[in-house]
């Protein structure tokens, strides 16, 4: 393909005016991978390997995130999107796509059931809400940008740490903690002003999922203090035939910290709605 390049693990492909970092593995029905905040794509890497066998794994980093180039200008949830659609059109997939998107990449997922629904045959929503913020909410995000601006990374996301991962995966994985301090203290200063600002904005789609017609599924961990149980019932009840299913030793990030149980729950869930 003319238009992409390799570098390590990751390919780059030039969709919607940008260069965008994608990890990919496997062949089958394809199914895009949404990274949360503040994240990349490694989010899923111990996930991908366990559905090659039956899936084509496609997982980016968003705009901003990881690899991708620094962003200088504000954008969207739906900006986020619409990069997604054109990367998928570029990357030739002419088939509807699974989509599963874990909180931030959740709000994304939800954008592109919106905008795209052409381009969506499933989602899963993990680890995320449907609701929009509240003043107060908005009011932290800006501050959490300010102070990655004026502190640095690490004064912004260090206090999320322990919200992100349970206890137990703390103090027993340490290389799943090396990945997530990675991720989180490699992400620049100017992301995490930009994608704060960009949810603070998000809509609310608890009005809008009941109109959905799609399959889907909403995953929690059941000490997600982020998106607690709670958030993912309500999302399970206001999308028309969604079910919840919760992951027991898993805090915000279910398939880093249990991704043969996250995996396992995607592969039933796709295979069920495929019957
Ligand atoms: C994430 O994990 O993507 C964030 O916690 C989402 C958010 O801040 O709303």
């Amino acid at each position: 393909m003319t238009n992409t390049t390799h570098a390590s693990d990751l390919t780059f492909i030039k969709a919607n005016g940008r260069s965008i970092p994608v990890r990919t593995c496997g062949t089958g029905t394809p199914i895009l991978f949404l990274h949360g905040y503040p994240l990349d794509s490694r989010l899923w890497q111990s996930v991908m390997p366990l559905l090659a066998d039956f899936y084509r794994c496609i997982a980016p980093d968003l705009r901003g995130f990881g690899q991708s180039s620094e962003e200088r200008m504000s954008f969207t949830m739906a900006d986020l999107a619409c990069d997604m659609a054109k990367l998928l059109e570029t990357m030739g997939i002419d088939e509807p796509v699974m989509v599963c998107g874990l909180s931030m990449g959740g709000y994304v997922a939800m954008e592109l059931v919106e905008n795209y629904p052409q381009l969506v045959s499933k989602v899963v929503l993990t680890n995320t809400r449907c609701n929009a913020d509240d003043e107060a909410g908005a009011a932290q995000r800006r501050l959490a940008g300010c102070t990655a601006l004026r502190d640095g990374v690490a004064a912004a996301v260090s206090p999320m740490l322990e919200k992100l991962i349970s206890k137990e995966t703390m103090s027993q994985s340490p290389s799943v903690v090396a990945t997530l301090r990675s991720m989180m203290f490699e992400t620049r200063a100017s992301t995490i002003a930009w994608a704060q600002i960009a949810m603070s904005h998000r809509r609310n789609f608890g009005p809008l999922m009941r109109g959905w017609r799609l399959p889907s599924l909403c995953i929690g961990g059941q000490s997600d203090p982020i998106a607690p149980p709670k958030a993912i019932e309500e999302m399970a009840t206001a999308i028309p035939n969604s079910v919840a299913k919760f992951v027991s030793n898993s805090a915000h990030l279910t398939p880093l910290e249990c991704p043969a149980e996250f995996a396992e729950l995607l592969r039933a869930f796709e295979q069920q709605t495929s019957a």
